[in-house]
């Protein structure tokens, strides 16, 4: 089979379109021919050799797919011929086959193309773990989101009106990602230089209940600034490049909490909650409540580049190849 490469820990363009074997599949596995599949941070992370899972090399890059069954276990809840999206978790995806464990397939509504199907299972699935079970959004509340023109971001942008949030103010780097963060659904877009003075602005002086970040780095403790009594900051990522401290007495002057969000550890200790999470956001998609995402799409091929638009912060939204 077609698949992506990467056998030297020298960033994204050391990524090669080469031809393997396809994956061994156990009787206990459900087989996917992949028709697209998600490009997310830890695949840049990852090919410099940065991110906490390390595969032996050479690896096949990618966490994410959308495709096709072609063979499931007797028991499983897929059938062959079932349009599907899985996680590999945390790489294997960009290639023409998968094997993947049944309790990480979920079965795509018709309405959701492979494309956009690739493209959500990642950041949706750490957004509803992030705004439901980690940070308690309730109805009313307002959720401020950096880096809301990236993958999590658009994501955070898209699930949290449906999670009860009235309000979503989006954090970008620069004027042109604006329009990104609105097609996505953010009520408000604000710099990120600046943002604390525009948020307290634009919320007259009260502050936000929840702050998405997965950015880190020096905006946190402006981020800290800006909850109001009670809110809660959700620790995601650090594409800003820097972990940030924490003054604890911020926290209890101003009755806030800085929450970690750290979903992939949680599925491994809940084997549930995958499929959980995906029975109550697979209806959200189905109905149209929560929209598919809408990616940027690189053939697979050109992966490398696919992976270096998010090392370079020139992505838009989700990014994804196509590989059939
Ligand atoms: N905790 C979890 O369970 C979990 C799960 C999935 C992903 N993550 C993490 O979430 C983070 C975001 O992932 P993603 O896939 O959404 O990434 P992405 O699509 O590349 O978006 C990240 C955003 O970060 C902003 N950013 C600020 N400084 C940056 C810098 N120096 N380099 C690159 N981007 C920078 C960019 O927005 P502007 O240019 O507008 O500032 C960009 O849009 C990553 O750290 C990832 O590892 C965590």
């Amino acid at each position: 089979m077609r698949a992506i490469q990467i056998a030297e820990l020298e960033g994204p363009h050391a990524a090669r379109l080469v031809d393997v074997d396809e994956p061994a599949a156990g009787d206990d596995l459900v087989v996917v021919d992949v028709h697209a599949a998600g490009v997310a941070f830890p695949d840049a992370l990852q090919s410099r050799g940065l991110y906490q899972h390390k595969p032996p090399l050479p690896y096949t890059p990618g966490a994410e797919v959308a495709g096709v069954v072609r063979s499931a276990p007797e028991d499983a809840h897929v059938r062959p011929g079932d349009r599907v999206a899985g996680l590999t978790m945390l790489c294997g995806a960009m290639a023409e086959v998968v094997a993947l464990q049944p309790n990480r397939v979920f079965k795509l509504p018709d309405s959701v193309s492979f494309e956009a199907g690739a493209g959500l299972l990642f950041n949706d699935l750490t957004v509803h773990f992030a705004l439901r079970t980690r940070g308690r959004l309730s109805d009313g509340e307002t959720v401020l989101v950096h880096g809301a023109a990236g993958g999590i971001g658009t994501s955070a942008l898209r699930l949290a009106p449906a999670f009860g949030a009235s309000r979503t103010i989006a954090v970008v780097g620069s004027e042109d990602k604006a329009d990104v963060a609105r097609a996505a659904g953010a009520s408000d877009v604000v710099l990120a230089d600046g943002f604390k003075d525009a948020v307290k602005d634009l919320t007259d002086d009260r502050g936000v209940d929840i702050v998405v970040d997965p950015v880190g780095g020096d905006r946190f403790t402006d981020s800290l600034r800006s909850l109001a009594p009670g809110g809660r900051l959700l620790v995601i990522g650090f594409t800003g490049g820097e972990i940030p401290t924490v003054k604890v007495n911020r926290l209890l002057l101003n009755n806030i909490d800085a929450v970690g969000v750290g979903w992939g550890a949680w599925t491994f200790t809940h084997p549930d909650y995958l499929q959980e999470q995906w029975a109550e956001l697979e209806p959200l998609l189905a109905s149209g409540a929560v929209p598919a995402p809408e990616p940027v799409v690189f053939p697979l091929e050109r992966a490398g580049d696919a992976i270096a638009s998010l090392e370079d912060r020139t992505a838009r939204g989700k990014v994804v190849v196509t590989v059939r």
